[in-house]
């Protein structure tokens, strides 16, 4: 029998449509079911033992070239793709993803289906005001003496942007509080010019980091500027009105912000770190989704990436894998790590 092979633009419109369906499949894996007709339901690839040996091989690609568990979410998601091709087609399929590199075409579209988003501005407040009030100040201080003084940072799994922009705007807030920089009664930020600052997002998604670079945002309830506080709303440029049909307005993040900051695809569970000699880390919500070891990978990494006195910031619920790299930095009530 010839078997049909199943194209990157088959798995294009596949995962187009799972995207499509994504809220209807949450809702559903939350029910404890698959949803939809009970046949399709039932994920093909597992009701025979080759199925089971073709799926744990998929999600034991999966975690290795990208880092991410092969459990939870992501193990619902491959399963619901595995179920949605034609059976036959899965062997030979998957024997051409396991010769691509994660940047080809058919290694993107999974990377976009597997992978979570969220993000907002000014996420864990707690976190971000310790960073400001104390973090901040004390790089600033060591570094004001200097002909060309440089803060330098790394968002790890920034999404669309909204940490990436977030932080740039709370080095600015540090300056500004340090007397280095001034925000103008027209909105203009003026930073003096000898400081040499830069956050660069990065993302294992180029989809998201398209996004990011845009620096533009629908405002809507619950959207990404629900934890913004308001005398932050200086740092955006109204983009767009409301549509006539309701459709929500755009704020821009203003141009003096978006200069500091780049976008870059990288991917933590690579061999090297995008850039050296950082004075900050950022990498929240994003070692949830990945493996222990990946976790343990990419905490080495951030140590390489950070400078003598360079500060990491993880996510609430993430755990230090690497204790013997970072000392415990404590606020009133969040945490960051100093490098050892
Ligand atoms: C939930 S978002 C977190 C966004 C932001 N850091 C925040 O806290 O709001 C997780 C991001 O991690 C990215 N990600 C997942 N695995 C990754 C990997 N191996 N390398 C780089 N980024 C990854 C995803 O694409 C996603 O955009």
């Amino acid at each position: 029998m010839t078997v049909p092979p199943f194209t990157p633009s088959d798995l294009c419109a596949l995962t187009a449509k799972l995207r499509q369906d994504d809220e209807a499949f949450r809702r559903s894996f939350a029910l404890g079911c698959f949803g939809g007709d009970e046949e399709g339901a039932k994920p093909a690839v597992s009701e025979a033992g080759r199925g089971a040996e073709l799926r744990a091989r998929f999600l034991a690609l999966i975690e290795s070239r990208t880092g991410i568990e092969a459990g939870g979410n992501a193990a619902e998601r491959a399963d619901r793709l595995l179920a949605s091709m034609p059976a036959v087609a899965i062997p030979s399929w998957l024997s051409g993803l396991e010769m691509e590199p994660v940047h080809s075409p058919g290694w993107e579209e999974l990377v976009d289906l597997l992978t979570v988003h969220e993000t907002y501005f000014f996420r864990d407040p707690d976190q971000l005001e310790f960073l400001r009030r104390s973090v901040l100040p004390e790089l600033i201080a060591a570094r004001r003496s200097e002909p060309a003084p440089r803060i330098t940072a790394w968002c790890a799994g920034c999404s669309s942007g909204e940490e990436v922009y977030t932080l740039a705007m709370l080095i600015v807030e540090a300056l500004r509080e340090a007397g280095e920089a001034e925000l103008r009664g027209d909105g203009r930020i003026l930073i003096q010019p000898r400081w040499r600052l830069s956050v660069l997002g990065t993302d294992i998604d180029r989809r998201v980091l398209a996004q990011a670079q845009g620096g533009r945002y629908a405002d809507f309830p619950m959207g990404p500027f629900r934890s913004l506080p308001d005398a932050w709303t200086g740092y955006f440029e109204p983009a767009s009105e409301p549509g006539p049909s309701g459709g929500p307005a755009e704020r821009m993040v203003r141009g003096e912000i978006r200069a500091l900051t780049r976008f870059l695809p990288h991917n933590l569970a690579g061999a090297d770190p995008p850039t050296l000699d950082l004075s900050l880390v950022f990498c929240r919500n994003v070692l949830i989704y990945l493996s222990d070891r990946a976790r343990r990978h990419a905490q080495a990494l951030f140590h390489r990436a950070l400078a003598r006195d360079g500060v990491l910031a993880l996510g609430p619920t993430d755990v230090l894998r690497q204790p013997e790299l970072f000392q415990p930095y404590w606020g009133a009530s969040t945490v960051l790590y100093r490098k050892k």
